[in-house]
């Protein structure tokens, strides 16, 4: 029997019409279909499942979009010198059906880091990323990976700081039976695993110098040789490193091999930390608010404004995975609303710290807030909250209209929408409910 073929529609962009078409294709295949052989049920769950993913994608792509929507206007100077926004910017790359694999954010760093990983994914050309922990690395690499010609071939991931020196030639080249005691087979390394596909360095800094020597010889004739074998095997891997030490300086000081480390990085990326990326917060606690929603079936948690303003102030020293780590904590741990007590305890202030400043910020004296360092601080940190909670109280009274909250205050609708992007507020969040539960609209 002919089944539902799911490249069918000729196109890998995902979008609502192609999916709803091929699951229409997939339903009439299972109506018509006057007997199934379990193979042919085997076949049609695989296509169901690779629809549920295309699912997946879809929405995860939809919050990247919805993000953009309150984007500020252009500034007129920036229309005059004809600068492409971050909005802009970001949108060429969804028009290019660039695949984000869900890389968020429009820090300018980040926007230039994914457009050179755009061009320099069709290439072979080895790619360098460096940044510090958690600022994600490994996912860049999975990017550069996806928007190539091998995104359907292996993506192999190697931890060099994690693998014992005497095994690293064996891990990364395999191993001839009976090559060392305890080679009881022929084994393929890393480096033949990712054959055709891409080979993700990770931690390149701690690789020793005798891997080091070795994968130069690699990068240079495209071939490895097991450990007890002299056959030489051809590879083709296109390597991504990634590091979140100096490598340059490790050079200069002898540590790292400078011929090895500009061979490596032909193309070199650096993503930002979070802490350059601030005004990002807001909109990264609303991305992971909802994906952490989606992923434990739950609604998507608020925060009281001692948490909120906790978290805006709190020094990220793990950067994104840590922000992105405490929203999933904080929402598997809290009920509807969390609060400072859902915090890690290493982390969550300490009353009698804080108290000095808990009542000047309004937040009550046991303190809990975040410690402002000076008054200048403290006043904008008052400032904010009050603005937060006037726009919360205006979206409360309007259902969620901005329009009609923009004309109740006599304020320009994108000034306004500025400030709910500023605070990470969702205009949406605040539209009357019908009684089944839906949204009612309220543009
Ligand atoms: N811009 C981003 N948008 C969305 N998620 C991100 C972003 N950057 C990082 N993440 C998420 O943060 C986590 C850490 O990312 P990743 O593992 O790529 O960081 P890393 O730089 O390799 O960290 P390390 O140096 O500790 O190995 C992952 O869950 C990743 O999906
Ligand atoms: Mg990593």
């Amino acid at each position: 029997m002919k089944l539902f073929d799911p490249l069918g529609t000729g196109s890998s962009t995902v979008s609502y019409a192609g999916l709803i078409e091929k699951i229409e294709i997939l339903r009439s295949t299972l109506r018509w279909a006057p007997k199934l052989e379990r193979a042919d049920i085997e076949k049609l769950l695989g296509q169901a499942n690779t629809l549920r993913d295309e699912v997946m994608q879809l929405s995860r792509k939809e919050r990247f979009v919805a993000a953009a929507e309150v984007e500020p206007p252009m500034p007129a100077d920036a229309a005059a010198a004809a600068v492409p926004t971050a909005r802009m910017r970001r949108q060429a790359l969804i028009d290019r059906s660039f695949v984000f694999e869900g890389t968020f954010g429009d820090n300018p760093k980040l926007l230039a880091a994914l457009e050179i990983a755009e061009k320099a994914a069709p290439t072979d050309l080895p790619v360098l990323i460096d940044g510090e922990s958690g600022t994600g690395k490994e996912l860049m690499a999975k990017v550069i990976h996806a928007n190539g010609s091998r995104a359907d071939k292996p993506f192999v991931s190697v931890n060099c700081g994690a693998i014992p020196e005497n095994l690293l030639e064996s891990e990364l080249f395999g191993h001839k039976r009976g090559a060392f005691t305890g080679a009881s087979s022929d084994r393929k390394g890393k480096f033949e695993s990712a054959h055709l596909g891409t080979i993700f360095l990770d931690e390149i800094g701690e690789l020793p110098l005798i891997g080091q020597v070795k994968l130069l010889r690699v990068l240079e004739a495209h071939e490895i040789q097991r450990v007890g074998s002299d056959e030489r095997i051809a590879v083709d891997t296109r390597i991504v490193a990634a590091t979140n030490r100096n490598l340059r300086r490790m050079s200069e000081e002898g540590q790292f091999r400078e011929d090895l480390f500009y061979r490596l990085g032909v193309i070199h990326l650096t993503l930002p930390a979070l802490r350059e990326r601030r005004d990002e917060i807001p909109l990264l606690f609303s991305y992971f608010g909802d994906e952490a929603a989606e992923a434990l079936k739950r609604r998507p948690i608020k925060m009281t404004p001692k948490l909120r303003e906790f978290l805006l102030n709190y020094a990220y020293p793990g950067n994104i995975r840590e922000l992105r780590n405490l929203i999933y904590r904080l929402s598997c741990l809290a009920g509807d609303v969390a609060d400072i007590e859902h915090l890690p305890e290493d982390i969550r202030p300490q009353p009698a710290t804080a108290g000095r400043f808990g009542a000047e910020l309004g937040n009550g004296v046991d303190g809990t807030a975040a410690m402002p360092i000076s008054l200048a601080e403290a006043k904008r940190a008052a400032s904010d909250e009050a603005e937060r909670t006037f726009l919360e109280r205006g979206l409360q009274e309007t259902g969620g209209t901005v329009a009609e909250l923009a004309r109740r205050c006599e304020m320009n609708r994108s000034h306004l929408q500025m400030l709910l992007k500023k605070h990470g507020i969702r205009s949406k969040d605040f539209r009357h409910r019908d009684d089944a539960g839906r949204a009612k609209d309220g543009k």
